[in-house]
């Protein structure tokens, strides 16, 4: 594949990936899905490498467990957290030495404890860091989200620290799993499914959706590009003319 032309000064501010088709590469290369899920989060590590090395890329949110996920087998969800721990032990160091800064976007407290610890500790070591933001969506779902905030934003209202003619946009956006993500400019789904799954519904709204047929496993710097260019190609007008 040629390396697509791309336009740096013009580069979305965030990314995020829904990394879809472990479990089909495994198939086609007759390997078990947990090698699928091991080759994904190869991915993952030239992923973040190519997004730092674009240098203008603020955030990348990556899809990496949905509330959904729960309901595989539990051999499958057990090999997902065992994956994501191994990544945080064998990346963490140069996440921080790239000056990468760690958020988590989900219901934490629905994790084991294994994941919890891990996910916590490269949130506090990477607090201050401020060339990339690396936000790791985990037990994360847009509904769920969407309905945590209103909870937090009505608890906030009945002790009075908020008054109800407060409540817009901006407050909403104040109350979601990470508050100062940037907008949302390009949304990828790989794996050739044009489903949303239930991600980033809020933060979406005016994200240019595209859909790769590449499988996550085989995703590599090229394919990231090569969607950046798509994005670079499209004319957005968020509902103007
Ligand atoms: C979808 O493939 C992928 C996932 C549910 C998990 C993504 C996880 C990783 C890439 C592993 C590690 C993550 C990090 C952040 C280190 P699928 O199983 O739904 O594929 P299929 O649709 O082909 O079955």
């Amino acid at each position: 594949m040629a390396i697509p032309e791309i336009d740096k000064a013009h580069l979305p501010r965030h990314i995020a990936i829904i990394m879809d088709g472990n479990g089909r590469w495994a198939h086609q290369h007759g390997k078990s899905r947990a090698e699928g899920h091991e080759a994904g989060a190869k991915s993952v590590r030239a992923v973040v490498e190519a997004c730092r090395e674009l240098e203008r890329v603020e955030a990348l949110t990556l899809y990496a467990f949905s509330t959904e996920n729960w309901r595989r087998s539990q051999g499958e969800i057990d090999t997902l957290f065992q994956l994501l721990s191994k990544y945080i032990s064998l990346e963490l160091d140069e996440l921080h030495k790239e000056d990468i800064r760690v958020s988590v976007m989900g219901r934490m407290e629905g994790l084991g404890e294994q994941a919890r610890r891990d996910l916590e500790r490269c949130i506090a070591l990477t607090d201050q860091n401020k060339s990339m933001l690396l936000n790791i969506a985990i037990n994360y779902g847009g509904r769920a989200e969407i309905a945590d905030a209103a909870r937090s934003i009505a608890a906030e209202a009945a002790r009075g620290a908020l008054a109800v003619e407060d409540i817009d946009e901006a407050c909403f956006a104040r109350h979601l799993y990470v508050p100062d993500l940037p907008e949302l400019d390009l949304l990828i789904r790989t794996s050739g499914e044009m489903r949303l799954s239930n991600f980033m519904l809020w933060q979406a709204s005016y994200a240019e959706f595209v859909a790769m047929p590449t499988l996550w496993p085989d995703f590599r710097k090229e394919h990231l590009l090569e969607a950046i260019a798509l994005y670079q190609s499209r004319h957005r007008r968020f509902g103007g003319r």
